[in-house]
């Protein structure tokens, strides 16, 4: 019917028409842009977490054998990178700086890989993501511990209620892909919920990282799958502006997926 429509509409209807009809195709079936990166995050980590599928993703780990595949996928997540470079990373970064006394919150928990790590080693632990698909992953793993919470953010803010109430708040795999202004809005966050002499560990692109320039480098364009690429000068601006001292810095290590690729710094309030 439209199209008949179109076809017989005289040339000067229809400009006079493309503009409101663009308007409200937009109003009726809006796509969220790559500039909107809370919005497009949350459609594309909810689509992620609910089409996941052992049999089905595809695994980062060249080790791990057709066979292996369902046994090696205790997580959603464990699908990237490598679980033990993951767990190497865990006793550097996280380990080191709670105890069973530790309020703890995970920014972008996703489906748990990191969390089901840590979760035991705390007094209170706090799941926080834009995503109700992957809180609900998370959810099912952590189900046997009461001592946890799940919380869906709107936006990179924090309710006035977690004021000066972390020890440790962390968040890895989630900053490199945030944009600038979004990762200068959680830094600011950070500062206010952790306690005084709090830590935070916080993992970011890493543009002088041999991985980190071969995978921006081999990119055409800026998308939020592909990874927002900073470096480590940024990550101390952005430091230095939240008030927050890194007391940590990672280094290069060629044989960590992550460390090779990739920026980790430990933060203190
Ligand atoms: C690649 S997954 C990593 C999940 C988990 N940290 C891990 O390492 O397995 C990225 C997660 O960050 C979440 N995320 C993306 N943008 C976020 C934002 N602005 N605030 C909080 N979480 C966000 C996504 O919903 C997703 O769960």
């Amino acid at each position: 019917m439209l199209e008949v429509v179109k076809k017989i509409m005289p040339v000067a209807v229809k400009n006079i028409l493309r503009k409101p009809y663009y308007f409200m195709k937009n109003v009726l079936r809006p796509m969220p842009s790559m500039h909107s990166n809370i919005e497009y995050n949350i459609k594309l980590w909810n689509r992620y977490a609910k089409n996941w599928n052992k049999t089905e993703v595809y695994v980062q780990n060249r080790d791990i054998k057709e066979k292996e595949k369902e046994f090696y996928l205790q997580y959603l997540g464990d699908e990237w990178g490598k679980v033990s470079d993951v767990e190497e990373i865990i006793s550097e970064y996280i380990y080191p700086y709670i105890t069973k006394e530790s309020v703890v919150a995970e920014i972008g928990v996703g489906g748990g890989r990191i969390a089901s790590k840590v979760v035991n080693m705390t007094k209170e632990f706090y799941c926080f993501d834009i995503s109700s698909e992957m809180l609900k992953k998370a959810k099912a793993v952590l189900s046997q511990y009461s001592h946890v919470k799940y919380i869906r953010l709107v936006k990179p803010k924090f309710s006035n209620k977690f004021t000066d109430k972390f020890d440790f708040v962390y968040s890895f795999d989630v900053f490199v892909h945030l944009d600038l202004h979004t990762m200068r809005n959680y830094f600011s966050e950070i500062n206010l919920i952790l306690k005084q002499g709090g830590k935070a560990f916080i993992h970011t692109t890493n543009l002088k990282a041999p991985d980190g320039w071969k995978r921006f480098s081999s990119q055409d364009t800026y998308t939020i799958e592909g990874h927002y690429f900073i470096s480590p000068e940024i990550v101390d601006i952005l430091a230095q502006h939240s008030n927050l001292r890194i007391i940590k810095k990672s280094s290069i290590v060629s044989s960590n997926f992550y460390l090779n690729r990739d920026y980790l710094v430990i933060l203190e309030k």
